[in-house]
């Protein structure tokens, strides 16, 4: 019945049809790009795995964030290496800490350019885990008090956003709770809800010096092996204030982000990872794939299977291209 009748080449001949008929394109107005930020004056200091991203020191980042800006891309999301990393991570709430002092200056300098902080311990604290460790396991009630601390401090300092990453328990309500008691109810939380203790983030913890110094992630990130467990983590963010959900990594979980599109009606965010941003880096190096191509493929098939922003190593490149 269907051929000779029905030939879905006839749609696939030309650019200019193929064009038509696209179902998803990409736009730099819906990429969110990641910066590290470090001590000191005048550091780009390049992450080994992650070539072409640095550990930026404040006065640098500015610059750097302003052709961030320039090629039309609307936001970063920072993350901070501290001076001094202590048990329960005080660089992260620090009014003078580092994250802080970055979003002044870029408040300053590049006002219109939105800016989310991450927030999570991990960073900060000198074992590495996302919370405060209490008899040998990660506590989940009184890192909320640090995490609450945390967003506050970086609401203060003049972030746009705030981005809870450290999948502890009833943070979004908590983090919603301390900001609106401060007077930032304008301040829109992204939840990075459906975490999972993926081993793709390896190069990050190169770049942040996170690794735990014990143990692993296991007990609050989640299991790579579960589906409906991330819509149960999604719907309770939800309920608890958040503004955009999150998927995190993003190409190996593009059933996940199918599905929260489907069953959810806010905003949803997807993070392509350091290892996703360096295994495509690595191939392109030695000549195995074309990064250009692979790059646009693998955040279009992110963007196809439902995200509305993406955060992505690949921000800038993206944007350049897009500009052609
Ligand atoms: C936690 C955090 C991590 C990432 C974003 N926020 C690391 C982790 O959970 O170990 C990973 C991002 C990436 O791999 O690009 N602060």
């Amino acid at each position: 019945m269907a051929f000779p009748i029905h030939r879905p080449r006839r749609l696939r001949r030309t650019e200019a049809l193929r064009g038509l008929v696209r179902e998803t394109a990409l736009s730099p107005r819906s990429l969110v790009f990641p910066m590290f930020v470090c001590p000191g004056v005048g550091v780009k200091d390049e992450i080994r795995a992650m070539p072409g991203n640095y550990r930026w020191s404040v006065d640098l980042l500015v610059e750097e964030s302003k052709e961030v800006y320039g090629l039309g891309i609307p936001a970063v999301i920072l993350f901070g290496i501290p001076e001094k990393k202590d048990e329960v991570g005080s660089g992260a709430y620090d009014p003078q800490g580092i994250v802080q002092r970055a979003v002044r200056a870029l408040k300053r300098s590049v006002p219109e350019l939105l800016v989310i902080c991450d927030v999570c311990l991990d960073e900060y604290t000198d074992h590495g885990h996302c919370g405060v460790i209490k008899n040998g396991e990660v506590d989940n009630d009184s890192t909320l008090e640090l995490l609450a601390k945390t967003a506050l401090s970086q609401a203060e300092a003049g972030a746009d956003m705030i981005a809870p990453s450290d999948m502890m328990d009833g943070r979004v309500g908590r983090i919603r709770a301390a900001l609106d008691g401060r007077d930032f109810e304008n301040v829109p939380i992204l939840a990075y809800s459906a975490k999972y203790a993926s081993a793709f983030y390896g190069p990050f913890r190169e770049a942040a010096g996170s690794a735990p110094r014990f143990g692993d992630r296991k007990s609050y990130q989640m299991d790579p092996a579960n589906q409906r467990e991330a819509l149960r983590e999604i719907a309770m963010d939800i309920e608890e204030g958040a503004d955009i959900i999150m998927v995190k990594p993003a190409l190996a979980y593009l059933d996940v982000l199918a599905l929260a599109r489907r069953q959810f009606a806010v905003p949803l965010a997807a993070y392509q990872v350091s290892g996703e941003f360096s295994m495509i880096a690595a191939g392109a190096a030695n000549g195995w794939i074309d990064r250009e191509l692979v790059m646009m493929e693998s955040l279009l098939a992110i963007k196809r299977a439902g995200a509305d922003l993406i955060l992505t190593y690949f921000a800038k490149d993206v944007a350049r291209i897009l500009r052609r």
